[in-house]
């Protein structure tokens, strides 16, 4: 039987599921706002008034439970030197041929471009949001500046959920990486050939 190695504790992945599915739904209920044909979302949050009101609040909740995920993991998604050597090969990453790829950390360019995207979009939806939260904050802007708040809130909107597409596709499509969140570890062999750097590190290098 191949060894395991521990990738994440068991708040880790308890706090990344509960992200997960505040994601769904603070992103359901949002989408119901966002135009007239995607309404019908607003039935499973039981009609109009209840998702207006129940959104904040999940996406309040996403966005403190990031922050403290990403308290504990954003100093492995800093860029280093070598990460501009794997973006260059990125496109072999595509193509499967992942011998080509330099070795890295716990996690690679892609993975920590999508951390970032993922910071700083929720950070622009907590802003923005609690601006126009009505009857709350909005009172204290002027309307220009909460039309644009309204307008930057649906731009961080699509980049979240396309930083998101990008973030499963990849856990799904790099086999062995999903036990990394439900079961909390990877197989030594799924470790040397994604993260040579970070298995040298939690295993010593043996
Ligand atoms: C069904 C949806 C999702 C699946 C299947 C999924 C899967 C995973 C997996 C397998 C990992 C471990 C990757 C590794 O250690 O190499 C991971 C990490 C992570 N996920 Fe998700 N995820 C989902 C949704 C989300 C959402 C909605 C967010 C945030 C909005 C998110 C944020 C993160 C973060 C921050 C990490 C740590 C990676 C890093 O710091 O760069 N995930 N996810």
């Amino acid at each position: 039987m191949a060894r395991m190695l521990q990738r994440y504790d068991d708040r880790e992945r308890m706090n990344h599921w509960f992200i997960a599915l505040m994601f769904v739904l603070a992103g359901l209920s949002g989408l119901a706002f966002f135009h007239p044909s995607l309404f019908f979302l607003s039935h499973l949050f039981g009609g109009g008034s209840w998702a207006r009101i129940l959104h904040p609040f999940m996406g309040v909740l996403m966005v403190l439970s990031f922050l403290g995920l990403a308290a504990k993991l954003w100093r492995a998604n800093v860029l280093v030197a070598g990460d501009r050597e794997w973006k260059k090969h990125m496109g072999d990453m595509l193509r499967g041929k992942k011998a080509s790829l330099p070795p890295v950390g716990k996690y690679n360019y892609g993975q920590k471009m999508v951390f970032w995207v993922m910071l700083v979009s929720l950070l622009v939806l907590l802003v923005t949001g609690i601006m126009f939260w009505r009857p709350w904050f909005a009172p204290y802007f002027p309307i220009d500046l909460l039309r644009v708040a309204a307008l930057l809130h649906s731009i961080a909107a699509v980049a979240l959920i396309a930083a998101t597409i990008v973030h499963v596709y990849a856990a799904l499509w790099v086999k062995g990486t999903t036990r990394a969140m439900t079961r909390g570890t990877v197989s030594e062999d799924w470790a040397r050939l994604n993260h040579a750097l970070w298995h040298k590190e939690v295993t010593g290098g043996r």
